[in-house]
């Protein structure tokens, strides 16, 4: 591998790869032992393991509080945590949501029987359209749910001015986005409410978990009833509800996990940076940035490729990457509107999602976080370089080797 001369020292023609052990797009950041098992010991001496305990009370008030919200309700997952608000909002019939994302934001609607309709993205942000949202709305549209894809915020005055006129709850999946702001504001404090993930590969985990973060009273106090069955007191269920409860050793991780923030952040900014210095400006791929202004994350480093210009397709460079040990991922192809059941529902979506086909076929995710570093970014960036570079050929000898 040293040097990376040529094509033939690249793993899917038969060189070893590049890294002995796999690269991972996100492995979990865990901050201080030590602390997180203080903390567990003390919870069992306790014996309070979940029902509201001190640490999720503690990490509630420190999150609301981080953002600068009156209310942070933390849940199990981020997928019931937005299946509750949306129930709580009284969203039905039809609510906008963009396609490139996670298949939860589709399904917590369609759970519900409420019917997701995919709206196209602005290839430039990766973010719902807004001028291609109200050709969405129906008389059954009763809200707009907006991903802040990949950490980087969606254009919330013009998605505030949509959802005012046309009376619409605005909702935001902000799963990627803990720790962002959009014009100095945290992610958090938009909309009606906005959802976050704190599932273990996003870079603040609390194994599994998630929040709802709201300045509405109302909205709050209904949050809360639901994910405790509509418990409004021993013995009296006011409510239909489920269970949506965060236990106290989620919230243990999660308190630890805030304590490092700063050093989970700097690490992803490190990386980008690198990734960024490599990358940066070779024909044929684009780097996504991020706006270094702003609070960042960091979490996902993005290239688009096109294949016009190299020769080799995202798949392609995919497929060399995995032999290379690079985990690369394909997020979030092919959109929620190319899964069931939405397929079968709407075999024609992709019709009206012109720029959400193009990009989920030349998007891919690098490896980060605190299990990569200088070194095996400027691995990776090499081996993108040269396949880069040698596209046309490295496509003939991939074509050549079929069986
Ligand atoms: C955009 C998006 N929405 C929703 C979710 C669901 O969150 P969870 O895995 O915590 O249920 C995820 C990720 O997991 C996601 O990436």
């Amino acid at each position: 591998m040293p040097g990376m001369k040529n094509v033939d020292s690249l793993a899917i023609f038969g060189s070893p790869p590049a890294f002995s052990e796999k690269l991972h797009v996100g492995r979990p950041n865990i901050g201080n032992r030590e602390r997180f098992l203080e903390r567990i010991n003390d919870m069992l001496d306790r014996r309070w393991f979940t029902n509201n305990g001190v640490y999720v009370q503690e990490l509630e008030q420190r999150i609301a509080k981080m953002m600068g919200i009156k209310h942070c309700i933390v849940m199990c997952n981020g997928t019931v945590a937005l299946e509750i608000v949306i129930r709580a909002l009284g969203l039905r019939g039809e609510v906008i949501i963009p396609s490139m994302t996670f298949i939860a934001t589709a399904h917590a609607l369609q759970w519900q029987e409420i019917t997701p309709v995919f709206c196209d993205i602005d290839p430039k942000t990766y973010n719902l359209d807004p001028k291609r949202i109200e050709k969405m709305i129906t008389p059954r549209t009763t809200g707009i749910i907006g991903v802040h894809l990949f950490g980087r915020p969606c254009d919330t005055e013009a998605l505030t001015e949509i959802a005012k006129r046309h009376n619409l709850r605005l909702l935001y999946d902000a799963a990627h986005a803990f720790g962002c702001s959009y014009k100095g504001r945290m992610i958090g404090s938009f909309g009606d409410a906005e959802m976050f993930s704190f599932h273990a590969t996003k870079f603040f985990n609390t194994f599994e978990g998630g929040a709802i973060v709201t300045n509405d009273d109302n909205l709050a106090a209904k949050i809360r009833l639901m994910k405790n069955f509509g418990f409004a007191g021993y013995d009296n269920v006011i409510y239909i509800g489920t269970n949506g409860k965060m236990s106290e050793i989620s919230a243990a991780m999660g308190l630890t996990g805030l304590e490092s923030l700063d050093e989970f952040i700097s690490i992803n900014h490190r990386n980008y940076r690198e990734y960024k210095r490599e990358l940066e400006g070779i024909t044929g791929v684009q780097f996504m940035t991020y706006d270094e202004t702003e609070n960042s994350n960091y979490q996902y480093i993005i290239l688009e490729v096109d294949e016009q210009t190299i020769g080799i397709s995202r798949d392609q460079l995919v497929q060399i990457l995995h032999a290379e040990n690079i985990l690369a991922r394909r997020y979030f192809y092919p959109g929620c509107h190319k899964m069931e059941p939405y397929l079968s529902h709407f075999p024609h979506a992709g019709l009206v999602l012109p720029e959400t086909e193009r990009i989920v076929k030349r998007v891919l995710a690098l490896p980060t976080g605190t299990a990569v570093g200088p070194e095996e970014i400027t691995k990776i960036c090499q081996i993108i370089r040269l396949v880069v570079e040698n596209g046309h050929q490295i496509r003939e000898r991939l074509a050549r080797n079929k069986p």
